[in-house]
């Protein structure tokens, strides 16, 4: 946890640096406390006003103030930790190269505490080779990167670049960093993102699940220093994270036996996978040709991974089930915490606008064994994983 921690936060020229008004409010709400350096361009990007307000503290930006100079030694010195994020193509080159032209280059060059880069740049640019070398360069000094993320861009393209979300920052420096161990030695089980049920060799059925969620849920876990296995359907997110080992799997017979192996180990099982309920009868070696008529698929029922865990779970262990209703939620969820022998179970409504597949945030309520019943606010989907967790560590 961040608490008490001393962050310098380094914010460059980028479109990015808007996000270094919502990172600082979530470490001061974390506890840390945040001193910021702009470089001279980011003063374009983000207004040394906002970022005083929100750190609390002075924002620093040139070496020289009202004829002062700023000491950028006693800075890199103050701090536990140095966050440069965003961190644009231009500071990048400069780090690589010892150049020192600006407080926030001085203060690095001459910080002693771990340091930290959340590089924001367009596709292009991150994927040139210079920017790959200047990269490894700074990694071989041992510096930490936050690696980009794939999304919509500030050019209007799509692809790789954009800088980690403020939430995913927070939870990298809690993992790498300033961990509270509260979950040291746990073994803990996730399964998230959907199945593929085929029936022929391209075709299959399956649901809208990203696996967001579920991967939130991981990183949380492991940010607390649970070992964590996840069962992960097939999902175009990124899975890399520290303390967290993906296990990808296809169907939900393929989660079953992946899950059933390891559960007998485990002290927490968060099933958050969207599992597909139903599956085609029979799989036809060679490709269905279509033909003039209509095509009938003969479906069966997948085995309920969560009810079969439930039934072999044993006393000390955690199993938390996830519900997705659209009507009678309370009742469906509730039934569901006994049916399936869950300790929790986490209910997203699809009647709550910004919650379910796909979105970045939810809104979920927990249900727990003692008739407990507790509304959440809408929150991003890291968030909602820490209360998840939250509520986890209280019942071990
Ligand atoms: N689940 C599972 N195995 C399945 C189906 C679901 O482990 N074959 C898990 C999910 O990961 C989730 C929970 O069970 O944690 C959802 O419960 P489920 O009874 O499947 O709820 P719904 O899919 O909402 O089903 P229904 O409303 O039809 O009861």
């Amino acid at each position: 946890m961040v608490e008490g921690k001393k962050i310098l936060l380094g914010v460059c020229g980028s479109i990015a640096a808007y996000k270094s008004i919502l990172l600082t409010r979530l470490l001061i709400k974390g506890g840390a406390e945040v001193k910021i350096i702009l470089t001279p361009s980011a003063k374009g990007f983000v207004t040394p006003l906002s970022l005083s307000v929100i750190s609390k503290n002075e924002v620093l930006a040139d070496m020289v103030r009202d004829g002062a100079w700023s000491n950028h030694v006693e800075l890199g010195r103050w701090a536990h930790l140095m966050l440069i994020a965003p961190l644009s193509c231009n500071t990048l080159a400069k780090m690589a190269h010892g150049h020192c032209d600006n407080l926030l280059l001085a203060t690095y060059l001459s910080a002693t505490c771990p340091v930290v880069f959340a590089p924001a740049m367009d596709e292009d640019m991150w994927l040139h080779s210079a920017t790959k070398e200047n990269i490894e360069r700074l990694k071989s000094f041992g510096n930490h990167l936050i690696p980009v993320e794939k999304g919509e861009l500030a050019s209007g393209l799509y692809g790789e670049g954009r800088m980690a979300e403020p939430e995913q920052i927070l939870s990298f420096l809690e993992t790498n960093f300033f961990f509270s161990r509260e979950l040291e030695g746990k073994l803990a089980l996730v399964t998230a993102g959907p199945t593929h049920e085929p029936f022929d060799p391209v075709r299959y059925i399956s649901n809208q699940s990203t696996g967001k969620m579920g991967i939130a849920i991981a990183r949380e876990l492991a940010a607390r220093g649970a070992k964590v296995e996840l069962v992960l359907g097939p999902s175009a997110m990124e899975a890399e994270i520290p303390g967290v080992h993906v296990i990808p799997v296809e169907s939900a017979e393929d989660m079953y036996q992946a899950c059933t192996n390891l559960f007998p180990k485990t002290d927490i099982t968060v099933m958050s996978a969207a599992v597909a309920d139903y599956t085609p009868v029979s799989f036809s070696s060679e490709k269905i040709k279509k033909n003039s008529g209509t095509l009938t698929l003969e479906l069966t029922r997948t085995k309920d991974i969560l009810k079969a865990l439930g039934e072999q779970k044993k006393a000390g262990q955690i199993l938390v089930g996830f519900a997705l209703e659209n009507h009678d939620e309370t009742a469906y969820a509730r039934k569901k915490l006994q049916s399936k022998n869950a300790d929790l179970i986490v209910l997203n409504s699809l009647n709550d606008p910004g919650a379910g597949f796909g979105f970045d945030t939810n809104r979920v309520t927990i249900f727990e064994k003692d008739g407990q019943e507790t509304r959440f606010d809408q929150k991003t989907k890291q968030q909602v994983a820490k209360d998840i967790v939250d509520r986890i560590i209280k019942l071990l």
